[in-house]
C-alpha cells in the first residue's frame, strides 16, 4: 500500500514540468540542512536516470544470454554479471553471529539490539548467469597471505569493512593495530597470514573541511576543494595491493566549493550569493580525480570501485518517522531506486566508463546497488539502539534504513569481491 501511494506521487511528479534535477537538489539540500549524516537522505520521487540503470542492465543480461554454450567454464565466469541476479531463499546460517564476532558496531548488531525477526540472514546473493559460491575465509586468507588491503571511504565502507572482518575472525582473530584519534581510521593485521587490513575515513575522498562534532552536529558548511584529492588515502595507497574504494551520500550535504583556490559555488547555501552548482557536480569532479590518480600512479593494486548503496526510508525521513520493517527481500518490481541514489550511480558508472580505457581493468566495478536495492529488510531500522522499547513499546525511534545489519545482506558482498578475485587473478 505504501509502494502504490509512492508510485501514484511520483506519476503527478512527473507531470510537473519543472527540472526535476534541479528540483531534487534543492529538495535535497533543504531537508540535509544543518542534520546530523548519521543517517542519510532518501527522495522517493520519481527517477530520471532509471533508464540509464535499466539499459545497463539490460545489456549485461544480452551477453549473457547469448553466451554458447560450449564456451569452457573460465570465459562463462568470465561474461557472467555477478551483479544480475536474485536473493534466494538459504537455510544455512550465516558465517558469523553476534556471538561469535566482537567488531560489529553497536549500531549496526541488530541481534543484541533485540531485532525480533531473523529471516533476512536466510538468503544468498544468486547470479543468473553463474554459481556464487559461499565467501570462503581460509581461501581468502590464503591468498591474501603478505598482503595489504584497504577500504576507503564514509560509514558504509566501515560497515562493509567490518562484515569482512567478522568472516575472517572465524578463522583467525583480527588485532587491531592502529586507530586514529576518533576511531574512525583503523588497522588490524591477521597475524599468522601476514595480511593487513585497513579502513580509511575519508567520506568525500577529496580534501574536505569538515565541522561536525562526534554526533554529527554541523556548526558550519563543510568547504570541499573538488580539485584536491585528500592525502589521507592518497598518501597510503602505495601500501596497499587491494582497494576498495567508495563514496557519495555526503556529497548530498551542504558545502561550499573550491576549487584552484577560489570559491566556485555551493550546494544548497541560500543567502550567501554564490552559484548553486548541484551535488552531482562535485561528485563528478571527485570521481574524476580518483581515476586520475588510479590512472597515473605507479602503483598497481587491484581497485574495486563500488557504487552507491540505496536507502530504504518509508514514509519519511530518518528524521522524520521514516521506516523499513520489512522481513523479506523486495521482488524486482517492488521497489525501485531513489532520485538521489540514480543520479549518484549515473554519476558513478558515466565516470568509470570514461576512464575504463585508461584505467585497463585495474579498477573493478563493485556493482552493489541493485542487489541491496531488493534488500529493505536488511537494515537495523530501530534496532540501532540496545533493546529500544524495552521501557515503552510504542516508543518514537529514529530508524537507520541505510547501513546494514551485521550479519545481514552486505556479508554477500564479500563472496562477490572473492569470486571477482579468483576470475580475475590477480
Ligand atoms: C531491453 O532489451 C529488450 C530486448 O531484449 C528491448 O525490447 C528493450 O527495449 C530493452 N530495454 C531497454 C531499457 O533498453
Ligand atoms: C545452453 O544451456 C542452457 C542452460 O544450461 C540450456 O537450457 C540450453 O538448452 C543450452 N543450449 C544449447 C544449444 O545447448
Ligand atoms: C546476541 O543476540 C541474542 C539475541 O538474538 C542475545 O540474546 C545475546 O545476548 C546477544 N549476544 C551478544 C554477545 O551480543
Ligand atoms: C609481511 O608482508 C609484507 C608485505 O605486505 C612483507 O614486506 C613482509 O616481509 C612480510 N613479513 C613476513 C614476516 O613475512
Ligand atoms: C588557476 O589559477 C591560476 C591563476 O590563479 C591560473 O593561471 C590557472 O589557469 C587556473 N587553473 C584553472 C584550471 O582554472
Ligand atoms: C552577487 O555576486 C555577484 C557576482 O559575484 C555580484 O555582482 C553581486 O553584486 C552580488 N550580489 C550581492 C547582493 O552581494
Ligand atoms: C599493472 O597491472 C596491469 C594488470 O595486471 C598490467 O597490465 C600493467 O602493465 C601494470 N602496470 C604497471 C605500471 O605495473
Ligand atoms: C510496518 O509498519 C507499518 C506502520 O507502522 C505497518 O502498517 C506495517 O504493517 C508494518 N509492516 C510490517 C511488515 O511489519
Amino acid at each position: 500500500m505504501v509502494r502504490s501511494e509512492l508510485k501514484k506521487q511520483n506519476k503527478n511528479h512527473v507531470n510537473v514540468n519543472v527540472n526535476v534535477n534541479v528540483l531534487i537538489k534543492v529538495v535535497v539540500s533543504c531537508l540535509l540542512l544543518g542534520l546530523a549524516i548519521h543517517f542519510l537522505y532518501s527522495d522517493s520521487s520519481h527517477s530520471h536516470n532509471e533508464d540509464l540503470l535499466r539499459a545497463a542492465t539490460n545489456q549485461t543480461q544480452t551477453q549473457t544470454q547469448t553466451a554458447t554454450n560450449n564456451t569452457v567454464d573460465e570465459q562463462e565466469e568470465e561474461k557472467c554479471d555477478l551483479f544480475v541476479g536474485d536473493w534466494v531463499a538459504d537455510p544455512s546460517a550465516p558465517l558469523y553471529t553476534n556471538e561469535s564476532c566482537h567488531l560489529i558496531e553497536d549500531h549496526q548488531n541488530c541481534m543484541k539490539n533485540g531485532r525480533p525477526d531473523s529471516d533476512f540472514l536466510y538468503w544468498r546473493w544468486t547470479p543468473r548467469a553463474c554459481g556464487l559460491p559461499r565467501f570462503s575465509p581460509s581461501k581468502f586468507l590464503h591468498i591474501m597471505r603478505d598482503k595489504s588491503w584497504a577500504f576507503i571511504g564514509d560509514s558504509i565502507s566501515r560497515n562493509h569493512i567490518q562484515s569482512l572482518l567478522c568472516i575472517l575472525s572465524q578463522v583467525e582473530a583480527a588485532e587491531e593495530v592502529y586507530h586514529d584519534e576518533e576511531f574512525k581510521s583503523k588497522i588490524w593485521k591477521f597475524p599468522s597470514y601476514n595480511f593487513t587490513l585497513s579502513v580509511i575515513w575519508t567520506p568525500f575522498l577529496i580534501k574536505a573541511d569538515i565541522f561536525e562534532d562526534s554526533n554529527g552536529v554541523s556548526s558550519s558548511e563543510i568547504q570541499l576543494h573538488l580539485d584536491t584529492l585528500d592525502q589521507k588515502w592518497t598518501q597510503q595507497y602505495q601500501n596497499f595491493d587491494y582497494v576498495v574504494i567508495a563514496g557519495g551520500k555526503w556529497f548530498l550535504k551542504t558545502a561550499i566549493y573550491h576549487e584552484n583556490r577560489t570559491v566556485t559555488g555551493c550546494h544548497y547555501c541560500p543567502g550567501k550569493n554564490l552559484t548553486e552548482l548541484g551535488f552531482d557536480h562535485a561528485y563528478r569532479k571527485a570521481l574524476r580525480q580518483v581515476f586520475h590518480f588510479l590512472t597515473n600512479s605507479n602503483h598497481n593494486a587491484t581497485v574495486f570501485f563500488r557504487t552507491t548503496t540505496p536507502d530504504h526510508f518509508e514514509n519519511g525521513e530518518w528524521f522524520s518517522g521514516g521506516y523499513c520493517n520489512g522481513t523479506v527481500p523486495f521482488k524486482g518490481d517492488q521497489v525501485r531506486l531513489s532520485d538521489v541514489d540514480s543520479i549518484l550511480r549515473g554519476v558513478e558508472l558515466e565516470e568509470f566508463e570514461k576512464a575504463a580505457a585508461e584505467l585497463g581493468g585495474r579498477v573493478k566495478l563493485l556493482d552493489t546497488t541493485r542487489m541491496s536495492l531488493l534488500r529493505g529488510d536488511g537494515h537495523p531500522g530501530p534496532y540501532r539502539q540496545l533493546q529500544p522499547f524495552s521501557k515503552d513499546k510504542n516508543a518514537k525511534i529514529q530508524n537507520d534504513c541505510l547501513h546494514w545489519c551485521l550479519p545481514g545482506p552486505i556479508d554477500s558482498w564479500n563472496d562477490i569481491l572473492l569470486q571477482m578475485l579468483l576470475n580475475g587473478g590477480s
